[in-house]
């Protein structure tokens, strides 16, 4: 249990008579990226608010290294937390804006120069030491609030969509270097965004969250290749979802096409499957076995390294189906999609 640097226990919260956050259990390793992912409205801020101090929970407990700081206010804590619309001090510059919490803390004058000129340094703020925050942009105000909760040296450390506002370039660039900081320093963070491809690419863990539930706590792999709801498999990423019924112990049907099954189905029990783009292979005639589902090609997008189809099978259903390095080759008419059944990943729990 010692590596564990922050949990969450039963978490519930309700705004008035809205119940936004339930029964949400999650564990932190010392010094892992966690990033909590769902659409707008899922509750990733309040879950963050409750962890720094500036909600409390209506039930549940959060330990901080084993001690219960529910009850406990922000300053009385050692998180930072970064807010996603990042509240900088109007009436400071940039040195002391990130200086400030040291000056709480009664830091000397060195260790506090020291700290915020590498914490400037590392969000490429050098220089801008003496702006006020209405003299830079967006984006660089939301780089001091992050050099100003990194020079805190928190237990966590708290992001809440905080490169939201930088271009993509540049947030690539400072994603990086974050990542690069946090693993160096041991940081434990937890890191909001929406962004997909962001969460998978940064993080150690990832919590996929819906309407205030948690569905799925994993690694980036785990999140992508066996996802436990039919939400997280079409959150993330792009996916073919299938509506089947368990046929015998082995095998399941999608309408009258058979798909044998590696783990142990029910009979008669319904089921999901998640079939993702890359897995599929559009082909002339059925191949040997494959799965095999005759198509037609409604439309088709080409990008590049690989070409997008959307087809329609004989049910009625679309599919999704991503041919690489296509060439020239554009396919059309009546085809076959086929894949290994293997890459079919059997979903039990419904939850949309
Ligand atoms: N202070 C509040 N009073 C009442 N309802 C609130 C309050 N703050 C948040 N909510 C509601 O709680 C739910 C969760 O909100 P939250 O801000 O945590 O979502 P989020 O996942 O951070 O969304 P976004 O990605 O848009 O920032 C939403 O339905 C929101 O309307
Ligand atoms: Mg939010």
């Amino acid at each position: 249990m010692s590596d564990l640097v922050l949990q969450l226990k039963k978490i519930n919260k309700y705004f008035g008579k809205t119940h936004v956050i339930h029964d949400v259990n999650i564990d932190f390793r010392k010094g892992d990226f966690v990033t909590f992912l769902g659409p707008s409205g899922c509750g990733k801020t309040t879950l963050l608010r409750m962890v720094a101090g500036f909600y409390e929970p209506d039930d549940g407990e959060i330990l901080l290294k084993g001690e219960r700081i529910e009850r406990i206010p922000p300053y009385g804590r050692n998180t930072a937390m970064v807010f996603q619309e990042y509240a900088l001090f109007p009436h400071m510059n940039v040195f002391d804006n990130v200086a400030y919490g040291l000056h709480v803390k009664n830091a000397t004058k060195e260790e506090v120069k020291e700290k915020v000129k590498n914490a400037l340094v590392l969000m490429q703020l050098e220089g801008m030491e003496d702006r006020f925050p209405n003299q830079m942009s967006g984006g660089q105000q939301q780089r001091v609030a992050v050099a100003r909760a990194l020079v805190m040296d928190p237990d966590v450390l708290l992001l809440d969509e905080p490169l939201s506002n930088l271009d993509a370039k540049l947030r690539e660039k400072v994603r990086v270097e974050l990542r690069d900081i946090q693993k160096k320093m041991g940081l434990s963070t937890i890191y909001v965004t929406h962004d997909q491809s962001e969460a998978l690419s940064m993080s150690d863990m990832i919590v996929v969250l819906k309407d205030g539930y948690v569905h799925q706590i994993g690694t980036p792999q785990e999140i992508y290749f066996q996802p436990k709801t039919p939400f997280v498999a079409d959150f993330i990423g792009t996916t073919n979802l299938l509506d089947v019924t368990g046929n015998g112990k082995t095998e399941v049907m999608y309408q009258s096409v058979k798909i044998p099954m590696e783990r142990e189905v029910k009979d008669g029990q319904i089921y999901c499957l998640s079939i993702r783009p890359e897995s599929l292979f559009l082909s002339f005639s059925p191949l040997e076995e494959n799965v095999n589902i005759r198509v037609t090609v409604m439309n088709q997008m080409f990008l590049g390294e690989k070409v997008r189809y959307f087809v329609q099978d004989d049910f009625g259903k679309e599919w999704i189906i991503d041919m690489f390095d296509p060439g020239r080759t554009i396919l059309e008419g009546e085809l076959y999609a086929t894949f290994p059944a293997e890459k079919a990943w059997l979903i039990e729990d419904l939850k949309k």
